[in-house]
C-alpha cells in the first residue's frame, strides 16, 4: 500500500490523514513547526503514521497533499516531488494570504501557482471545497444513492486517475472539472463551495460558476 505524505497537518491535513490510516495507507505529517508538535495527532492515528519535515513528507509520499495557508506555497520543496501527484488543497483568502496579483487579477488560479512552483509535479486540485469535519462523515461506499462528491482538475489525466481512485476509497464520487486553469470554477464564492453536492449537482454548479470579473 502506498504512502500519503502531508505538507500541511491542520484542519483538512489532519482529516485527510485520518482518512488514508483508516484505508490502510502510511502517512507521513509535516507542518511548519517541526515533527515534535505532530506527537499527540501520531499517537492518536497509530502505528501507520510518522511525523517529519515537510521535506520528509514530500520524499517519502507516494502521493503528496499540499494542505498549508497559500501564503506558504513557495516554501513547499520542489525536488522531492518531481514526478509525484501532488493534490492541491488550498484556496486563496486575501485576508489570510495577503494579495497575490495574479489571482487578483484572474490571470492564473491557486493550482496553478502551486504547478508552476512544482513545474516536474503533477498538481491536481482537490478537496478545496469540503470543510474538513465532513471528510470523516460525508463519505459512503461507491454506488451509495445521493453520495457527496468533489471536484477534481489537472492537467496531467493519470495523475487525475489516480486521485479520482483515492477519493472514491475515501468514500467520495468525483466531478472532473478539466485542466488546472478550470479550477477557479470551485474556487471561494462559487456556488459548488462548501454544500454537499452529488456528481449532478455539482456539474450544474460548475457550469454555473462566474469569474469575479463578471459578477
Ligand atoms: N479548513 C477547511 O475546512 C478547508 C477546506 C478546504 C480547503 N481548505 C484549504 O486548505 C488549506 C489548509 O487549510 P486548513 O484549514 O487545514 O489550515 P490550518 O488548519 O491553518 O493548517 C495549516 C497547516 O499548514 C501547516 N503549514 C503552514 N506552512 C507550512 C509549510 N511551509 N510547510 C509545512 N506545513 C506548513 C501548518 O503548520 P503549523 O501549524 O506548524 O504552522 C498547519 O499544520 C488552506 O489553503 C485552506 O484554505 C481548508
Amino acid at each position: 500500500m502506498a504512502t500519503i505524505g502531508l505538507i500541511g497537518a491542520g484542519h483538512i491535513g489532519s482529516q485527510i490523514a485520518r482518512l488514508a490510516v483508516a484505508n490502510g495507507y502510511d502517512v507521513v505529517i509535516s507542518n511548519s513547526r517541526g515533527p515534535e508538535t505532530l506527537s499527540a495527532l501520531v499517537k492518536e492515528l497509530g502505528a501507520k503514521a510518522h511525523a517529519g519535515t515537510a521535506l520528509q513528507a514530500a520524499k517519502a509520499g507516494d502521493i503528496v497533499v499540499v494542505t498549508i495557508p497559500l501564503r506558504n506555497y513557495r516554501q513547499v520543496p520542489v525536488e522531492p516531488l518531481a514526478g509525484k501527484v501532488v493534490i492541491d488543497t488550498n484556496n486563496y483568502y486575501p485576508e489570510r494570504d495577503g494579495h497575490i496579483p495574479e489571482l487578483d487579477d484572474e490571470s492564473t488560479t491557486t493550482a496553478e501557482l502551486l504547478q508552476a512552483h512544482l513545474p516536474k509535479s503533477k498538481v491536481v486540485k482537490a478537496f478545496n471545497h469540503i470543510y474538513a469535519a465532513e471528510l470523516t462523515t460525508h463519505g459512503q461506499p461507491a454506488g451509495s444513492k445521493n453520495r457527496r462528491a468533489l471536484v477534481v482538475a489537472g492537467d496531467d489525466p493519470e495523475a487525475k486517475k489516480t486521485v479520482t481512485r483515492l477519493l472514491d476509497t475515501f468514500g467520495f464520487d468525483t466531478v472532473d472539472a478539466g485542466p488546472l486553469e478550470e479550477g477557479w470554477r470551485i474556487q471561494r464564492d462559487t456556488p459548488g463551495y462548501g454544500p454537499r453536492r452529488t456528481a449532478e449537482e455539482l456539474r450544474r454548479d460548475l457550469a454555473a460558476a462566474r469569474r469575479y470579473r463578471d459578477q
